[in-house]
């Protein structure tokens, strides 16, 4: 349960090593959260973030084994994940994946592995976190969406449209939540510097996880359904988003 002044104490992370999640669960145990699940498909690789986030003050720390694609056993994790630790404040859905749009084209099997990562896996492990959050009455679901779903480009429609298909859904399931005291949180970063963009030339207005975290805190500290990191692009895309078609097809020509 939040404390007297609503700070985050317990979060759950599917994408244990996620580089935003990390910054984000460093901003979180730095304001007061002491209770940190890194859930991932190797929890070994969660050990040295584990012990990082125990010497910063989190003082229950815990990995669990989690792969967003074994949509079968998502509700034995998740529930495990609760049940263990009797409350979570925030579950943060970090997974996914970004491939390469030319692979996905001369293989589309690749495409349908991203897919479904990204988001059959984030429905799958969406729902079963907001069961759980319903059931106790409270908490955030923070979903890790992406500027590429707001308006899909050319030269990434498959990362693109899955991200546009999960913030539709995290956005109605935060819909359906009103009421129940739990909620969603969607966040909508840009280009950010972390593994996943390694080698990439940087967009404009490409960001850091530490400012990716910053827009989550606050967000969770306000209430808000939906934060942008870095925040102008909530105008830049509002803009871009009305922008004529052979336009968008124009400016969007970079990867
Ligand atoms: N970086 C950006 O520019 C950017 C921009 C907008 C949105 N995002 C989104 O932010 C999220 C985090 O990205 P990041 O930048 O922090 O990249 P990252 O460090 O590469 O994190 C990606 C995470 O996804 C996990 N993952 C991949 N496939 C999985 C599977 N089958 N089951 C479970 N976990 C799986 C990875 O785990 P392993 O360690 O096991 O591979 C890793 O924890 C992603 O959803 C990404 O789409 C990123």
């Amino acid at each position: 349960m939040r404390d007297a002044v609503g700070g985050v104490q317990s979060v759950l992370v599917l994408g244990g090593t996620s580089e935003i999640a990390l910054a984000t669960v460093r901003r979180m145990v730095d304001q007061g959260c002491r209770t940190v699940l890194l859930a991932a498909r190797n929890p070994d690789d969660c050990l040295a973030a584990a012990a990082a986030v125990r010497e910063a003050g989190a003082t229950t720390v815990d990995t669990l084994a989690f792969d967003a694609l074994d949509t079968a056993s998502h509700g034995t994790v998740i529930d495990e994940a609760f049940t263990r630790h009797g409350d979570l404040d925030v579950v943060l859905l970090a997974f996914g994946v970004l491939g390469d749009q030319a692979e996905f084209e001369a293989d589309p099997a690749k495409a349908v592995a991203a897919v479904q990562v990204n988001y059959v896996g984030a429905v799958s492990a969406g729902l079963h976190v907001a069961r759980n959050l319903r059931r106790q009455g409270h908490g955030t679901l923070v979903v890790l969406s992406s500027v590429a779903g707001e308006r899909v480009r050319k030269t990434n429609f498959v990362y693109g449209s899955s991200k546009a298909g999960l913030d539709g859904f995290a956005q109605g399931l935060g819909d359906s939540l009103v009421g129940t005291g739990a909620s969603v949180l969607v966040v909508r970063p840009g280009f950010v510097h972390t593994r996943m963009t390694e080698g990439m030339e940087p967009a404009p207005l490409s960001t850091t996880p530490e400012v990716v975290a910053e827009a989550v805190t606050d967000g969770l500290a306000k209430g808000q359904a939906v934060v942008w990191a870095p925040a102008p692009l909530r105008l830049v895309m509002s803009g871009l988003r009305h922008l004529p078609r052979p336009l968008w097809r124009k400016a969007s020509e970079r990867g």
